[in-house]
């Protein structure tokens, strides 16, 4: 069946130039290139966009008897947008989708002054999430992203990364994994699911056996069974070294896994170098990298994937340097990092983050969370998702106000009316 989308505000399609590539630099923040003025109207059909013309036109070729609203008009289904804006479905890149307990209780831990790590070696942090995440059947894992899933489509997001990492043990890991596959069956969203067993020490090994598990065992495993096709590392000093991150990206690309990885979060320990030596898709938080490798990443090809909720949530003023992306023209996300810390799904939260702390403008912060990341996963020179155009999937929002900018503009409140996955509302 034929859907029409009528009467739409502005259009951020974000698809000048080359869609299988990100934007850059000031095409990111052009609106002249980037969006429709309104009065335009969407054809889908099977799910897919097959037309973007004047919505006169649109009505009169399709839908002669219809007047306004929604409904079923002449064979159409129409959707009618009442000059309120449409923007790209969210493509949120970074995300720790299933953990199980709650770690409210750090905040005051922090603000009494502890650090991340110390908070961790009191028995906080990643390893409390691991036991408690432990615990979960399948089943439970299975209704519990469900659950998520259904609040970040509420808030926009029609593709997801999602992360295991909060197992640390085969069996646990490997849970987490099944479970994203189930989850993934179940939903019209694209799921792309990584490995991200080394999250993490896990507090019942020594380093050295889990570093040997990972690699002998977990790996062999999950490229085996065919449960992931990207692995992650949290390559931060006091986690994952250097050398470390290293030997087990080497072994997963032997696997055929593509690396996506944790890098500079809390310091520059040459994470961002290593990730565009080992061809990383993207390496993410990049909150401390330097500049020499920020350049580097650029011409490898390594998306720099910024998570300022994390600093948010952790009560620091110190957000990621995003701008110097945008005056270097190097390539740029932006993504949620949904975790037990930084407990939000909300894509509009991270953008009026980028937009009213970071100085970022609020189009190039879309494009940051639509056709950029859209680039990092894998489909190849057939990106079908991130952005508004003939032939790519029917993934889009409307928003509550007229104006494109509205997305990011309504902190802790939801700026989209309507949410359409493959054409379907
Ligand atoms: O990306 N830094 C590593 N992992 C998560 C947080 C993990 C946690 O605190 O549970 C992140 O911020
Ligand atoms: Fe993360």
């Amino acid at each position: 069946m034929r859907t029409l989308i009528l009467n739409a505000g502005e259009i951020a399609h974000m698809s000048s130039g080359d869609a299988n590539m990100p934007l850059l630099g000031s095409e990111m923040s052009d609106k002249d290139l980037n969006v429709h003025s309104s009065g335009k109207g969407i054809v889908i059909e099977s799910g897919v966009i097959t037309g973007i013309a004047e919505s006169d036109e649109l009505e009169t070729e399709f839908v002669p008897s219809w007047v306004s609203g929604n409904g079923s008009f002449d064979g159409s289904n129409v959707i009618d947008a009442r000059d309120r804006a449409i923007i790209p479905g969210f493509v949120d890149s970074h995300t720790h989708l299933l953990w199980a307990g709650d770690r409210s209780n750090e905040i005051a831990l922090r603000q009494r002054g502890m650090t991340y790590a110390q908070i961790s070696e009191a028995g906080g942090g990643i390893n409390k999430t691991v036991s408690e995440t432990r615990k979960c059947t399948v089943e439970e894992l299975v209704s519990m992203g469900k659950h998520r899933l259904s609040e970040a489509q509420a808030l926009g997001t029609t593709t997801i990364e999602v992360k295991s990492g909060y197992g640390l043990s085969i069996d646990s890991e490997l849970r987490l994994l099944e479970a994203y596959g189930h989850i993934s069956e179940q939903s019209r969203m694209d799921i792309h699911t990584t490995w991200l067993g080394a999250h993490d020490f896990p507090k019942d090994k020594k380093r050295s056996e889990y570093m040997d598990e990972l690699i002998s065992d977990q790996l062999p495993r999950v490229a085996e069974q065919g449960l992931s096709r990207w692995v992650d590392v949290f390559c931060e000093p006091g986690w994952f070294d250097i050398e470390q991150t290293e030997r087990i990206v080497v072994a997963a690309k032997g696997l055929g896994l593509t690396p996506r990885l944790h890098v500079d979060e809390f310091v520059d320990s040459g994470g961002l170098t290593l990730a565009s030596e080992l061809g990383s898709v993207s390496a993410d938080h990049v909150a401390h990298s330097n500049d020499e490798s920020r350049e580097r990443a650029s011409k490898a090809g390594t998306m720099q994937t910024f998570l300022p909720g994390t600093p948010y949530v952790l009560g620091s003023n110190d957000y990621p340097p995003i701008d110097k992306c945008l005056e270097n023209e190097w390539a740029f996300s932006l993504a949620t990092d949904f975790n037990p810390n930084c407990n939000s799904l909300s894509i509009p939260f991270t953008g009026s983050l980028a937009s009213h702390r970071c100085g970022i403008d609020p189009i190039s912060a879309l494009a940051a969370v639509t056709r950029n990341p859209s680039t990092t996963l894998g489909y190849g020179d057939e990106v079908s998702v991130g952005s508004i155009s003939v032939g790519m999937d029917a993934d889009m929002n409307i928003l509550k106000g007229s104006e494109v900018e509205m997305w990011c503009q309504t902190p802790g409140m939801n700026p989209i009316s309507t949410t359409i996955i493959k054409g379907v509302l």
